[in-house]
């Protein structure tokens, strides 16, 4: 009787599936990668988040990650940081291949191509572990027909963190499906804030002051012919939609496309 109750009481609730855990990469003392298996009838677009987490006891531990994989994939792969008593990350972060991993029934977002009008150029501006959203869709052979160039711009602190960002642009050049049409318009630019390099400063203020298009010898932002997607922390959603609006782009959405979306489900 003890054993039935047991299993009873620790079940996975209905909303999740459970997941067996593929790989696991870890890139620094505070960065790791993993993949799992994707349950059968688990369907999203590239650029979507979904629901990750752990039984924690009785009860799941669940939290909003993007899916680093594009829709077409047969694994799903995460990006995520380690948080030394955050009440999730500090448990997830020990994964092996092998052990089970929750995922929500329900990916959902607005980093997805659909929530864009039309346009040329798209831009993918990230920090940090934002980047995740943009590894799925600068996998995604549909991000190429839509647009002649896509820009990926990852601002990190340190050098060590911008390596999961140049292991994924290697990837997607060397990926049979989207590599040949990627290597044609695919740009990834690199910025540090705390290590020297060729590009150094917050995104913000390098698109304020003209570095980062002076950089790769490209025009400044157009709201006709730009489409941009923001993920990062707060305040750099809060501080590009700024510059975004202030340059005449629109926020768009699920139900209204516009010419610029950000992802404000890690908020807070
Ligand atoms: P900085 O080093 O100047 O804080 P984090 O690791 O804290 O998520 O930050 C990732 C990157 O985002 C860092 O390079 C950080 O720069 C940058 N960043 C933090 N806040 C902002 C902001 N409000 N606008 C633009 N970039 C930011």
């Amino acid at each position: 009787m003890a054993d039935q109750q047991e299993s009873i009481a620790i079940a996975p609730p209905a909303n999740v599936h459970v997941a067996r855990v593929a790989t696991v990469k870890h890139y620094t003392d505070s960065l790791f990668a993993f993949t799992c298996e994707r349950p059968a009838s688990l369907r999203f677009r590239s650029g979507e988040f979904v629901m990750i987490g752990l039984m924690n006891g009785p009860k799941p531990l669940l939290r909003a990650y993007s899916i680093a994989s594009p829709a077409w994939a047969e694994e799903l792969a995460f990006y995520s940081i380690k948080v030394p008593a955050g009440p999730l990350t500090s448990q997830l972060q020990n994964i092996k291949p092998g052990d089970e991993v929750l995922v929500g029934k329900k990916p959902t977002g607005t980093l997805v191509l659909d929530a864009l009008t039309p346009g040329k150029r798209l831009f993918l501006v990230s920090t940090g572990t934002g980047i995740a959203p943009f590894a799925s869709l600068i996998r995604d052979p549909e991000t190429y027909e839509r647009y002649d160039e896509v820009i990926l711009t990852h601002t990190c602190r340190t050098s060590p963190e911008l390596v999961y960002g140049a292991d994924i642009v290697d990837e997607t050049l060397a990926d049979p499906l989207v590599g040949e049409i990627a290597v044609g318009k695919l740009r990834h630019i690199t910025s540090l804030t705390r290590d020297a390099h060729p590009l150094q400063g917050r995104i913000t203020r390098l698109i304020e002051d003209g570095a980062f298009f002076a950089h790769f010898g490209a025009a400044p932002f157009n709201p006709a012919e730009d489409r941009i997607m923001i993920c990062g922390s707060v305040g750099v959603l809060n501080d590009m939609k700024e510059i975004a609006e202030a340059r005449g782009f629109v926020e768009g959405s699920n139900n209204e496309p516009g010419t610029f979306v950000v992802e404000r489900a890690f908020a807070g």
